[in-house]
């Protein structure tokens, strides 16, 4: 069974939906939620699902990128993952460590890709008087936000909306679109899929 890690630095609320499918669907295993940030809600959510978690802080090694990957990279080989999901992870990661996991690494984006890779994504969309927004499951490749696309929800902005009322209509997508994506991707499935 493919062994699925999943990478957090908030809530975890994709994190939550990837596990529960993954422990309801029994089509692959969660073997590990690892966070940049010690105080990530995720980490408790992930414990009462029973999935062992680790904590590698970002904050120790500045702006040296390298160092802080090579420290986050321990708990997750020894977790000996085939698939790894970024779910809310929000630290850019160098092309050094991705190159590794190429082909077998996957983010959510809470937009439609290629349109505002990058952040405050809901509020760009605003700002262009965009009808709709919504969210990309991609491979993860060394340029931020650009590797193929592996499934997208489109969902409407609706008059009166502020960043954070798209963003919480748009998360709801993102908990069906991921789960959806993980369950054809590691059945091999690299075809489309369009909520
Ligand atoms: C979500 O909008 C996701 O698209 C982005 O991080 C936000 C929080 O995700 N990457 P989560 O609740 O921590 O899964």
């Amino acid at each position: 069974m493919k062994r699925v890690a999943i990478l957090i630095s908030g809530g975890g609320s994709n994190m939550v939906r990837l596990v529960e499918d993954m422990q309801a669907g029994g089509y692959a295993a969660p073997v590990l939620v690892l966070s940049n940030d010690p105080s990530a809600g995720g980490i408790a959510k992930a414990e009462r699902l029973g999935v062992p978690t680790a904590v590698v802080d970002h904050r120790p090694f500045g702006k040296d990128r390298a160092a802080f990957e090579a420290e986050l990279l321990k708990p997750l080989a020894a977790a000996a993952p085939d698939v790894i999901c970024l779910a809310g992870f929000m630290r850019v990661l160098t092309p050094a460590f991705v190159r590794p996991f190429a082909g077998r690494m996957l983010n959510i984006h809470p937009s439609l890709l290629p349109k505002y890779p990058g952040l405050h994504t809901h509020q760009r969309a605003l700002d262009a008087g965009d009808a709709e927004a919504g969210c990309t499951v991609h491979e993860v490749t060394p340029e931020l936000d650009a590797g193929p696309i592996l499934g997208q929800a489109r969902v409407p902005v609706e008059a009166g909306d502020s960043a954070d009322t798209l963003a919480a209509r748009v998360l709801t997508f993102e908990h069906r679109l991921y789960p959806a994506v993980l369950r054809r991707f590691v059945a091999d499935n690299r075809e489309t899929l369009f909520l």
